[in-house]
């Protein structure tokens, strides 16, 4: 019962699943990165400073909000692809939607379960709200513009995730959450390459659109940044060297 009360405490766009009951969607069990996240909560048991905890539930729960907003993105378009696309080619990218829903389904529950853990936070303090503002100005109505944001959109997340993971505080205080968020950006990869894949089969963009749609995320991604930039710098993530990858648009997202 507490269980689920916390996650609903938690969900950033409070999705609801049933809306794709109809859909052959399965959730990956609970227990998905069971070996991965105990050693997490050890982690979390033994932390000495209360405020660095606040500050990990803040990061953790702007980082949930990405994923939930990813989850429920690659749903739909999984539903509503086959009317965009000629049918052999609606039928890979569905499965391959289908897939990536599956992986920000299995991140958001991973993530969940360690805010479950983490202190509940203050909503002047929250980044939940603003962040499921931004991720929902972000989404546009054409298609390729849409999912060249979200390519756009993993890109910075694995930026975010990336400056975590380097911090001295997080290698020496949290080591096993190092684990967890290096397979996540794993992941994370493979979204980039399949949304920017789909862009193209739609009929691609210019790199004048695409260079000026990364800035629409980059813009809005910086309103978030600043907003946890406190939180971040406690936990010794370096925010000045995201903002600086942020801006960094093309060598990493044409590479990918
Ligand atoms: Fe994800
Ligand atoms: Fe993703």
């Amino acid at each position: 019962m507490s269980e689920v009360i916390q996650q609903t405490k938690t969900r950033c766009f409070g999705f609801n699943y049933e809306k794709f009951a109809d859909s052959d969607y399965q959730r990956p069990m609970p227990g998905q990165y069971e070996s991965l996240i105990q050693p997490i909560f050890k982690e979390i048991n033994s932390a000495k400073e209360t405020s660095n905890l606040e500050s990990m539930s803040i990061a953790m729960r702007m980082l949930l909000c990405a994923e939930e907003s990813a989850f429920c993105i690659f749903m739909a378009e999984s539903i509503h692809a086959k009317d965009s696309l000629p049918p052999k080619l609606a039928f890979e990218l569905i499965r391959q939607f289908r897939r990536i829903s599956w992986e920000e389904d299995r991140h958001a529950i991973a993530l969940g379960s360690l805010i479950s853990k983490l202190p509940i936070i203050d909503d002047s303090q929250n980044p939940t709200r603003m962040a499921r503002k931004i991720f929902l100005k972000i989404q546009h109505r054409d298609p390729k513009i849409h999912f060249q944001r979200i390519a756009e959109l993993d890109r910075t997340a694995c930026i975010i995730i990336n400056s975590i993971i380097k911090s001295e505080y997080i290698k020496k205080n949290f080591p096993e959450m190092k684990k967890l968020l290096r397979l996540i950006t794993t992941e994370e990869a493979s979204h980039i390459r399949t949304s920017k894949l789909y862009v193209e089969k739609l009929g691609g963009l210019s790199e004048e659109i695409c260079e000026r749609e990364s800035i629409v995320v980059v813009t809005e991604l910086t309103k978030i940044m600043k907003f946890v930039e406190f939180s971040f710098e406690s936990l010794g993530i370096d925010t000045g060297e995201i903002q600086k990858n942020l801006n960094r648009r093309s060598a990493f997202i044409y590479g990918v």
